[in-house]
Protein backbone atom coordinates (compact mmCIF):
# COMPACT_ATOMS: atom_id res chain seq x y z
CA UNK A 1 0.00 0.00 0.00
CA UNK A 2 2.89 2.60 0.92
CA UNK A 3 4.24 1.46 -2.58
CA UNK A 4 1.26 2.47 -4.44
CA UNK A 5 0.62 5.87 -2.20
CA UNK A 6 4.79 6.43 -3.39
CA UNK A 7 4.67 5.96 -6.51
CA UNK A 8 1.68 7.92 -7.23
CA UNK A 9 2.80 10.50 -5.41
CA UNK A 10 6.39 10.40 -7.30
CA UNK A 11 4.51 10.35 -11.00
CA UNK A 12 2.48 12.99 -9.37
CA UNK A 13 5.42 15.39 -8.55
CA UNK A 14 7.92 14.47 -11.32
CA UNK A 15 5.91 13.66 -13.67
CA UNK A 16 7.06 10.17 -14.76
CA UNK A 17 7.08 6.73 -13.08
CA UNK A 18 9.80 5.88 -10.57
CA UNK A 19 12.77 3.37 -11.43
CA UNK A 20 12.81 2.11 -7.51
CA UNK A 21 11.59 1.88 -4.71
CA UNK A 22 13.81 1.32 -1.05
CA UNK A 23 13.27 1.20 2.62
CA UNK A 24 15.28 1.48 5.55
CA UNK A 25 13.59 0.86 8.82
CA UNK A 26 13.45 2.47 12.30
CA UNK A 27 15.06 0.56 15.26
CA UNK A 28 14.06 -0.12 19.11
CA UNK A 29 16.72 -0.45 21.60
CA UNK A 30 15.85 -3.41 23.93
CA UNK A 31 18.19 -2.35 26.77
CA UNK A 32 21.75 -0.64 26.52
CA UNK A 33 20.85 3.29 26.63
CA UNK A 34 23.39 6.19 26.28
CA UNK A 35 26.46 3.23 26.47
CA UNK A 36 27.53 3.34 22.75
CA UNK A 37 29.36 6.82 23.31
CA UNK A 38 30.93 5.25 26.53
CA UNK A 39 32.31 2.14 24.54
CA UNK A 40 29.84 0.04 25.74
CA UNK A 41 26.94 -2.32 24.66
CA UNK A 42 23.72 -1.98 23.39
CA UNK A 43 21.10 -4.37 22.06
CA UNK A 44 19.09 -3.05 19.32
CA UNK A 45 16.58 -4.41 16.81
CA UNK A 46 15.11 -2.76 13.62
CA UNK A 47 11.33 -2.65 13.01
CA UNK A 48 9.24 -2.75 10.43
CA UNK A 49 8.02 0.78 10.42
CA UNK A 50 10.08 3.21 8.71
CA UNK A 51 11.36 5.33 5.67
CA UNK A 52 10.65 4.62 1.85
CA UNK A 53 11.99 6.42 -1.10
CA UNK A 54 10.75 6.21 -5.12
CA UNK A 55 13.76 7.16 -7.10
CA UNK A 56 14.59 7.99 -10.60
CA UNK A 57 17.92 9.44 -12.06
CA UNK A 58 18.69 12.66 -13.45
CA UNK A 59 20.89 13.78 -16.20
CA UNK A 60 22.39 16.65 -14.41
CA UNK A 61 24.03 17.30 -11.37
CA UNK A 62 20.51 18.27 -9.46
CA UNK A 63 19.06 16.61 -7.07
CA UNK A 64 15.48 17.22 -6.53
CA UNK A 65 13.46 15.68 -3.16
CA UNK A 66 9.97 15.92 -1.84
CA UNK A 67 8.87 14.81 1.56
CA UNK A 68 5.25 13.53 1.79
CA UNK A 69 6.07 14.02 5.49
CA UNK A 70 6.81 17.37 5.19
CA UNK A 71 4.63 18.32 1.99
CA UNK A 72 4.68 22.34 2.83
CA UNK A 73 8.14 22.52 2.30
CA UNK A 74 7.46 21.23 -1.07
CA UNK A 75 10.53 20.17 -3.64
CA UNK A 76 13.70 20.88 -2.07
CA UNK A 77 16.75 21.39 -4.84
CA UNK A 78 19.91 21.37 -4.40
CA UNK A 79 23.38 20.46 -6.54
CA UNK A 80 25.81 18.13 -6.65
CA UNK A 81 28.44 21.18 -6.86
CA UNK A 82 27.34 22.83 -3.32
CA UNK A 83 26.28 20.27 -0.70
CA UNK A 84 26.68 22.53 2.30
CA UNK A 85 24.62 22.03 5.24
CA UNK A 86 21.65 24.63 4.61
CA UNK A 87 18.89 25.20 7.08
CA UNK A 88 16.23 25.63 4.47
CA UNK A 89 17.04 22.24 2.97
CA UNK A 90 15.60 20.95 6.38
CA UNK A 91 15.34 17.09 6.44
CA UNK A 92 17.13 16.62 2.62
CA UNK A 93 20.65 17.60 4.85
CA UNK A 94 20.79 14.13 5.93
CA UNK A 95 20.77 13.04 2.40
CA UNK A 96 23.35 15.89 1.37
CA UNK A 97 25.53 15.05 4.20
CA UNK A 98 25.44 11.18 2.87
CA UNK A 99 26.49 12.41 -0.35
CA UNK A 100 29.22 14.74 0.56
CA UNK A 101 30.45 11.88 3.14
CA UNK A 102 30.33 9.60 0.36
CA UNK A 103 31.82 11.82 -2.48
CA UNK A 104 35.12 12.94 -0.05
CA UNK A 105 35.93 8.80 0.72
CA UNK A 106 36.31 9.03 -3.38
CA UNK A 107 32.96 7.50 -4.25
CA UNK A 108 31.82 8.32 -8.10
CA UNK A 109 28.24 10.04 -7.66
CA UNK A 110 28.04 12.27 -10.98
CA UNK A 111 24.42 12.63 -11.52
CA UNK A 112 21.55 13.56 -9.62
CA UNK A 113 18.33 11.73 -8.85
CA UNK A 114 14.49 12.92 -8.46
CA UNK A 115 13.51 11.55 -4.72
CA UNK A 116 10.08 11.02 -3.20
CA UNK A 117 10.28 10.21 0.71
CA UNK A 118 7.69 8.46 2.74
CA UNK A 119 8.05 7.70 6.29
CA UNK A 120 5.85 5.67 8.53
CA UNK A 121 7.99 6.61 11.74
CA UNK A 122 6.43 9.02 14.21
CA UNK A 123 9.04 11.84 13.91
CA UNK A 124 11.31 12.76 16.59
CA UNK A 125 9.65 9.76 18.36
CA UNK A 126 13.13 8.69 19.61
CA UNK A 127 12.42 5.45 16.89
CA UNK A 128 15.36 6.67 14.93
CA UNK A 129 14.07 8.78 12.28
CA UNK A 130 17.23 10.59 11.07
CA UNK A 131 19.61 7.17 11.21
CA UNK A 132 16.37 5.50 8.69
CA UNK A 133 16.86 8.79 6.46
CA UNK A 134 20.83 8.23 6.46
CA UNK A 135 21.02 4.61 6.08
CA UNK A 136 18.12 5.13 3.59
CA UNK A 137 20.14 7.79 1.36
CA UNK A 138 23.09 5.36 1.63
CA UNK A 139 21.23 2.48 0.06
CA UNK A 140 20.09 4.53 -2.65
CA UNK A 141 23.30 6.10 -3.50
CA UNK A 142 25.04 2.57 -3.79
CA UNK A 143 22.58 0.83 -5.45
CA UNK A 144 22.03 3.69 -8.17
CA UNK A 145 26.28 4.31 -8.66
CA UNK A 146 27.26 1.10 -7.67
CA UNK A 147 29.35 2.56 -4.81
CA UNK A 148 31.44 -0.11 -3.11
CA UNK A 149 30.85 -0.08 0.54
CA UNK A 150 29.99 -2.77 3.37
CA UNK A 151 26.75 -1.72 5.98
CA UNK A 152 29.53 -1.71 8.64
CA UNK A 153 30.77 1.50 6.41
CA UNK A 154 27.70 3.13 5.60
CA UNK A 155 26.60 3.19 9.67
CA UNK A 156 30.14 4.58 10.28
CA UNK A 157 29.19 7.07 7.76
CA UNK A 158 26.00 7.92 9.03
CA UNK A 159 27.28 8.71 11.85
CA UNK A 160 29.57 10.99 10.60
CA UNK A 161 27.24 12.60 9.34
CA UNK A 162 25.08 13.39 12.09
CA UNK A 163 28.36 13.94 14.10
CA UNK A 164 30.53 16.55 11.29
CA UNK A 165 27.23 17.44 9.62
CA UNK A 166 24.49 17.97 11.93
CA UNK A 167 25.62 18.76 15.01
CA UNK A 168 24.24 15.72 17.35
CA UNK A 169 27.38 13.72 18.63
CA UNK A 170 25.52 10.92 18.88
CA UNK A 171 27.33 7.63 18.98
CA UNK A 172 26.64 4.31 16.07
CA UNK A 173 23.91 2.27 17.99
CA UNK A 174 21.56 3.85 15.83
CA UNK A 175 22.76 3.40 12.22
CA UNK A 176 24.40 -0.03 13.18
CA UNK A 177 21.28 -1.45 13.84
CA UNK A 178 19.59 -0.19 11.35
CA UNK A 179 22.22 -1.08 8.45
CA UNK A 180 23.01 -4.33 9.52
CA UNK A 181 19.37 -5.23 11.23
CA UNK A 182 17.75 -8.29 10.15
CA UNK A 183 14.38 -9.76 10.71
CA UNK A 184 13.31 -11.18 14.31
CA UNK A 185 16.84 -10.49 15.53
CA UNK A 186 18.35 -8.19 18.12
CA UNK A 187 21.90 -7.30 17.64
CA UNK A 188 24.36 -7.10 20.24
CA UNK A 189 27.28 -4.85 19.68
CA UNK A 190 29.97 -3.77 21.68
CA UNK A 191 30.45 -0.20 20.97
CA UNK A 192 34.35 -0.21 21.59
CA UNK A 193 35.37 -2.16 19.01
CA UNK A 194 32.30 -3.34 16.46
CA UNK A 195 32.15 -7.11 17.38
CA UNK A 196 28.63 -7.98 17.29
CA UNK A 197 26.46 -11.15 17.21
CA UNK A 198 22.91 -11.42 16.03
CA UNK A 199 20.29 -12.80 18.78
CA UNK A 200 17.31 -14.36 17.68
CA UNK A 201 14.06 -12.61 19.17
CA UNK A 202 11.90 -15.68 19.35
CA UNK A 203 9.06 -14.06 21.44
CA UNK A 204 6.17 -16.68 21.74
CA UNK A 205 4.06 -15.81 24.24
CA UNK A 206 4.93 -11.95 24.36
CA UNK A 207 4.66 -8.54 22.56
CA UNK A 208 6.41 -5.89 22.39
CA UNK A 209 4.97 -2.55 22.35
CA UNK A 210 6.35 1.05 21.42
CA UNK A 211 4.45 3.35 23.72
CA UNK A 212 5.02 6.97 22.23
CA UNK A 213 4.78 10.28 24.47
CA UNK A 214 3.79 12.11 21.61
CA UNK A 215 6.11 14.17 23.37
CA UNK A 216 7.82 16.78 20.92
CA UNK A 217 11.42 16.56 21.79
CA UNK A 218 12.48 20.30 21.79
CA UNK A 219 16.08 20.72 22.87
CA UNK A 220 16.79 16.91 23.08
CA UNK A 221 20.08 17.34 20.46
CA UNK A 222 21.66 19.83 22.96
CA UNK A 223 20.43 18.17 26.25
CA UNK A 224 22.19 15.20 24.56
CA UNK A 225 25.34 16.70 23.71
CA UNK A 226 25.41 17.85 27.22
CA UNK A 227 25.04 14.48 28.81
CA UNK A 228 27.97 13.18 26.34
CA UNK A 229 30.21 15.84 27.66
CA UNK A 230 29.29 14.88 31.44
CA UNK A 231 30.32 10.97 30.31
CA UNK A 232 33.58 12.88 28.57
CA UNK A 233 34.44 14.64 31.70
CA UNK A 234 34.08 11.83 34.48
CA UNK A 235 36.19 9.91 32.10
CA UNK A 236 39.23 12.73 31.72
CA UNK A 237 39.14 12.79 35.34
CA UNK A 238 39.37 8.73 36.02
CA UNK A 239 42.60 8.40 33.19
CA UNK A 240 44.44 10.69 35.56
CA UNK A 241 44.68 7.36 37.70
CA UNK A 242 43.44 4.76 35.25
CA UNK A 243 44.76 3.32 31.69
CA UNK A 244 41.47 3.56 30.24
CA UNK A 245 39.78 4.93 26.98
CA UNK A 246 36.20 4.68 27.85
CA UNK A 247 33.88 4.23 30.77
CA UNK A 248 32.33 1.55 30.23
CA UNK A 249 36.28 -0.24 30.23
CA UNK A 250 35.44 -0.04 34.31
CA UNK A 251 33.62 -3.01 36.26
CA UNK A 252 31.28 -1.29 38.41
CA UNK A 253 33.08 -2.93 41.56
CA UNK A 254 36.53 -0.83 39.95
CA UNK A 255 33.80 2.47 39.10
CA UNK A 256 33.03 2.55 42.85
CA UNK A 257 36.68 2.20 44.45
CA UNK A 258 38.09 5.02 42.11
CA UNK A 259 34.88 7.75 41.59
CA UNK A 260 36.33 9.77 43.83
CA UNK A 261 38.43 11.70 41.76
CA UNK A 262 35.52 12.84 39.10
CA UNK A 263 34.44 15.17 42.44
CA UNK A 264 31.23 16.43 40.89
CA UNK A 265 28.12 14.34 42.18
CA UNK A 266 26.04 15.06 39.13
CA UNK A 267 29.12 13.69 36.35
CA UNK A 268 29.31 10.80 39.42
CA UNK A 269 25.80 9.73 38.31
CA UNK A 270 26.12 9.66 34.69
CA UNK A 271 29.12 7.71 34.64
CA UNK A 272 27.50 5.22 37.40
CA UNK A 273 24.62 4.78 34.85
CA UNK A 274 27.15 4.08 31.87
CA UNK A 275 28.96 1.44 33.44
CA UNK A 276 26.10 -0.54 35.62
CA UNK A 277 23.77 -0.02 32.20
CA UNK A 278 26.66 -1.86 30.39
CA UNK A 279 26.59 -4.93 32.77
CA UNK A 280 22.71 -4.96 32.07
CA UNK A 281 23.09 -5.11 28.77
CA UNK A 282 25.39 -8.04 29.05
CA UNK A 283 22.86 -10.21 31.55
CA UNK A 284 20.05 -9.51 29.70
CA UNK A 285 21.59 -10.97 26.46
CA UNK A 286 22.38 -13.75 28.28
CA UNK A 287 18.81 -14.06 29.94
CA UNK A 288 17.36 -13.60 26.59
CA UNK A 289 19.53 -16.57 25.33
CA UNK A 290 18.27 -18.80 28.10
CA UNK A 291 14.31 -17.98 27.01
CA UNK A 292 14.75 -16.08 31.48
CA UNK A 293 12.02 -13.22 29.93
CA UNK A 294 11.27 -11.86 33.49
CA UNK A 295 14.84 -11.09 34.04
CA UNK A 296 15.28 -9.96 30.84
CA UNK A 297 12.08 -7.74 32.18
CA UNK A 298 13.88 -6.88 35.31
CA UNK A 299 16.56 -5.52 33.64
CA UNK A 300 14.54 -3.21 31.66
CA UNK A 301 13.27 -2.12 34.91
CA UNK A 302 16.69 -1.27 36.41
CA UNK A 303 17.59 0.50 33.38
CA UNK A 304 14.63 3.07 33.29
CA UNK A 305 15.39 3.76 36.74
CA UNK A 306 18.53 4.40 36.27
CA UNK A 307 17.90 6.74 33.32
CA UNK A 308 15.45 8.03 35.36
CA UNK A 309 17.43 8.73 38.47
CA UNK A 310 21.40 8.76 37.34
CA UNK A 311 21.19 10.19 33.87
CA UNK A 312 18.33 11.83 34.34
CA UNK A 313 16.81 12.23 30.96
CA UNK A 314 13.20 10.52 30.97
CA UNK A 315 10.55 13.59 31.96
CA UNK A 316 7.09 13.07 33.41
CA UNK A 317 5.78 11.50 30.15
CA UNK A 318 8.39 8.63 29.94
CA UNK A 319 7.57 8.18 33.67
CA UNK A 320 4.24 8.12 33.30
CA UNK A 321 3.98 5.54 30.43
CA UNK A 322 6.78 3.45 32.15
CA UNK A 323 5.37 3.76 35.55
CA UNK A 324 2.04 2.77 34.63
CA UNK A 325 2.92 -0.04 32.46
CA UNK A 326 4.87 -1.67 35.68
CA UNK A 327 1.83 -1.52 37.27
CA UNK A 328 -0.05 -3.99 34.86
CA UNK A 329 -0.17 -7.37 35.68
CA UNK A 330 0.81 -8.12 31.88
CA UNK A 331 3.82 -6.46 31.38
CA UNK A 332 6.97 -8.78 32.34
CA UNK A 333 9.48 -5.45 31.75
CA UNK A 334 9.27 -1.49 30.36
CA UNK A 335 11.63 1.33 29.88
CA UNK A 336 12.27 4.49 27.45
CA UNK A 337 14.33 3.41 24.57
CA UNK A 338 16.28 5.80 22.37
CA UNK A 339 17.75 9.02 23.57
CA UNK A 340 14.80 10.00 25.98
CA UNK A 341 13.67 14.06 26.51
CA UNK A 342 10.42 12.69 25.22
CA UNK A 343 10.02 9.93 23.07
CA UNK A 344 8.89 6.54 22.82
CA UNK A 345 9.00 3.95 25.52
CA UNK A 346 8.90 -0.01 25.40
CA UNK A 347 6.83 -2.67 27.32
CA UNK A 348 7.09 -6.49 26.62
CA UNK A 349 3.09 -7.60 27.42
CA UNK A 350 1.33 -11.28 27.70
CA UNK A 351 -0.41 -11.44 24.47
CA UNK A 352 -3.33 -11.89 25.56
CA UNK A 353 -3.57 -8.27 27.06
CA UNK A 354 -2.33 -6.43 24.47
CA UNK A 355 -5.37 -4.89 24.04
CA UNK A 356 -5.94 -3.97 27.86
CA UNK A 357 -2.99 -2.95 28.45
CA UNK A 358 -2.95 -0.27 25.83
CA UNK A 359 -6.29 1.22 26.71
CA UNK A 360 -5.40 0.71 30.73
CA UNK A 361 -1.74 2.93 30.46
CA UNK A 362 -3.48 4.91 27.33
CA UNK A 363 -5.90 6.29 29.48
CA UNK A 364 -3.80 6.58 32.87
CA UNK A 365 -1.28 8.83 30.41
CA UNK A 366 -4.67 10.72 29.06
CA UNK A 367 -5.35 11.60 32.47
CA UNK A 368 -1.77 12.51 33.47
CA UNK A 369 -0.39 14.71 31.18
CA UNK A 370 -3.72 15.83 29.45
CA UNK A 371 -3.33 14.74 25.60
CA UNK A 372 -2.87 11.01 24.09
CA UNK A 373 0.31 8.35 23.91
CA UNK A 374 0.31 6.31 20.66
CA UNK A 375 0.97 2.79 21.13
CA UNK A 376 2.33 0.57 18.20
CA UNK A 377 2.95 -3.33 18.14
CA UNK A 378 6.72 -3.93 17.26
CA UNK A 379 7.78 -6.45 14.78
CA UNK A 380 11.56 -6.86 14.03
CA UNK A 381 12.30 -6.28 10.33
CA UNK A 382 15.04 -6.38 8.09
CA UNK A 383 18.06 -3.71 6.92
CA UNK A 384 17.62 -1.04 4.21
CA UNK A 385 16.90 -2.89 1.08
CA UNK A 386 15.87 -2.47 -2.65
CA UNK A 387 12.17 -3.52 -2.54
C1 LIG B 1 20.35 8.30 20.38
C2 LIG B 1 21.72 8.26 19.71
C3 LIG B 1 22.42 6.92 19.96
C4 LIG B 1 22.42 6.55 21.45
C5 LIG B 1 21.02 6.74 22.05
C6 LIG B 1 21.03 6.56 23.54
O1 LIG B 1 19.50 7.38 19.78
O2 LIG B 1 21.62 8.49 18.33
O3 LIG B 1 23.73 6.95 19.44
O4 LIG B 1 23.37 7.30 22.14
O5 LIG B 1 20.47 8.01 21.77
O6 LIG B 1 21.34 5.25 23.88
Amino acid sequence: MVNNTIKNKFANIFGEDCESIFFAPGRINLIGEHTDYNGGFVFPCPITLGTYAAVSKRKDKIFKVYSMNFEDLGVLEFSLDNLEYNKKHDWANYLKGVIKFLLENNHKINYGLNIVIYGNLPNGAGLSSSASLEMLSAKILKDSFHLDFDNVQAALLGRTVENKYIGVNSGIMDQFAISLGQKDKAIMLDCNNLFFEYVPLNLINETIIIMNTNKRRELADSKYNERRAECDSALESLKTILNINSLCELTPEEFEKHKHVINDEIKIKRAKHAIYENERVKAAVKALKNNHIVTFGKLMNDSHNSLRDDYEVTGIELDTLVHTAWKQESVLGARMTGAGFGGCAIAIVKNDSVNSFIENVGKVYKDTIGYEASFYIASIGNGPIKL
